[in-house]
């Protein structure tokens, strides 16, 4: 079990190269099941959670591999960069792949979800392991069962997996999401694009990785108009065929280089990652007393006295991510004054709270509500990551602590930021990964 050991005090400056989001990739891998032969995908993040979707597939059939990403990744494989970042994966997908995702893997990467509805359409039949809830929240499958139930698919649930089957093909069909669902809009996409007929989704989710989604399935021949609006018209093909596509850049990432570089009163440019799509966050860093500039593909933040206090509610794109929360709570934690944190995605987001108090951050919660009176700076502690973000969180929090944090149960920064470390050293960070000793076992 990895630990991160940063020392506090560093203000983040230089530049940062960011590359394909994780969000993206994971389900461009399970888009390219819907046409047998070979499709590639660049700009692919080099982190855990890719390395588990290519075993889903290739327990599904297919040969999964990786290469350099030619050029795609300035940062790293250049001798004082880390490693490459980012990688090309091809994928040979087989014309009649499998139809079970098991366990094992599905309750490591709860995204393997989203090859339900690729397999469903290509296959007729599906069997995928529930992946149940996480360190986040419940997390539901209801809609993206009903949205399939409505394009003729019978769904059960059996000995903890879902089984979907459509023997005689799925048709078109109108669905309305209760919430836009990011996961759902992106399972009924990838059915719908081979279903007899139209189907429109309304309420439909309009995070960039869902418009990225929708570009390479258009490339491979499917006819999907409204990406990035809340009604998609998604009318049938028979067949589509392989693609090359790129992956669009990490916004959640770039958004937590965002953040750090405010929280340490830095001077931080992200490159790779489009400033249009984190709009709110960056207004709301520009609220808190940042200098932002942006380019097309780039952005600088700045900051050189301590923040403002600044309220944050998250909402589904293009309101404030989710996935930002963490960071949020973290500049709180530092600005003068108190903010009000309101999040609207999961139930279970704030469990990381009670780590950011052993670092000394004043927060209250009440339901879906935090209150954070800033301090000057936090007290460093051994903390443990709870998820990908919070871990993240933590390791950024640990910079405004007096002192050496210690991040434990670091393999969940690991599935959603390729070489942190790095990334974090290039910017002027004094940190450290090390395996951290046994705990002794206690018994009786
Ligand atoms: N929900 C239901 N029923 C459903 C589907 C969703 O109740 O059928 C609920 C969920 O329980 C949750 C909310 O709706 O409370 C939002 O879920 P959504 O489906 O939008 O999220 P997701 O597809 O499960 C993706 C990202 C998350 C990100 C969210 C929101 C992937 C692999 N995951 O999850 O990313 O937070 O969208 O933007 O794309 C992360 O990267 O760390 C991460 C958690």
């Amino acid at each position: 079990m990895d630990v991160i050991r940063v020392s506090g005090g560093a203000r983040l400056a230089g530049q940062v190269h960011v590359v394909g989001a994780k969000n993206s990739a994971l389900k461009l891998m399970a888009a390219a099941l819907l046409a047998p032969g070979r499709s590639v995908i660049t700009n692919v993040p080099r982190i855990t959670d890719i390395a588990i979707m290519a075993e889903v597939l290739r327990r599904l059939g297919c040969q999964v591999s990786f290469a350099d990403d030619d050029g795609a990744d300035p940062a790293g494989g250049d001798g004082d960069g880390g490693a490459p970042r980012s990688c090309a994966v091809t994928i040979e997908v087989p014309p009649d792949p499998g139809t079970e995702a098991d366990y094992d893997l599905v309750r490591r990467l709860r995204a393997s979800i989203c090859v339900l509805g690729p397999l469903l359409a290509r296959r007729g039949y599906v069997r995928v392991a529930h992946p149940g809830g996480d360190a986040i929240g419940s997390r539901g499958l209801d809609m993206h069962v009903a949205g399939l139930a409505r394009m003729g698919a019978e769904i059960s649930g059996e000995h903890g997996f879902v089984i979907a089957s459509a023997p005689r093909g799925l048709r078109g069909a109108t669905i309305w999401l209760d919430f836009p669902s990011v996961g759902a809009t992106e399972n009924l996409v990838m059915a719908a694009v081979l279903a007899r007929g139209v189907t429109e989704i309304d309420n439909a989710a309009r995070e960039p990785e869902i418009v990225d989604i929708c570009t390479m399935l258009t490339r491979m021949g499917a006819k999907i108009e409204g990406a990035g609006t809340s009604m998609l018209r998604i009318e049938g093909v028979p067949e589509l065929r392989p693609v090359r596509h790129a992956t669009v850049g990490d916004r959640i990432v770039a958004g937590t280089w965002a953040f750090a570089a405010a929280m340490t009163r830095g001077d931080v440019t992200v490159t790779g990652a489009s400033p249009a799509f984190l709009e709110i966050a960056l207004d709301k860093l520009v609220s808190a007393g940042c200098l932002v500039e942006t380019r097309p593909d780039a952005f600088r933040v700045r900051l050189d006295r301590r923040p403002s206090a600044v309220d944050v509610v998250t909402l589904p794109f293009p309101g404030f991510a989710t996935d930002l929360l963490p960071m949020a709570i973290g500049l709180a934690s530092v600005s003068e004054g108190a903010s009000l944190v309101t999040e609207n995605i999961f139930d279970g987001r704030f469990m990381f709270v009670n780590e950011m108090a052993r670092l000394g951050a004043d927060i209250k919660t009440d339901g879906h509500h935090a209150v954070v009176r800033g301090r000057e700076r936090l007290s460093s502690a051994p903390v443990r990551a709870t998820d990908i973000r919070a871990g993240a969180g933590l390791v950024i929090a640990g910079l405004c602590a007096d002192g050496v944090t210690e991040v434990s149960h670091v393999h969940h920064v690991d599935r959603g930021y390729p070489d942190f470390i790095a990334d974090l050293r290039s910017l002027g960070v004094e940190v450290e990964r090390a395996t951290a000793p046994e705990e002794p076992a206690f018994t009786i």
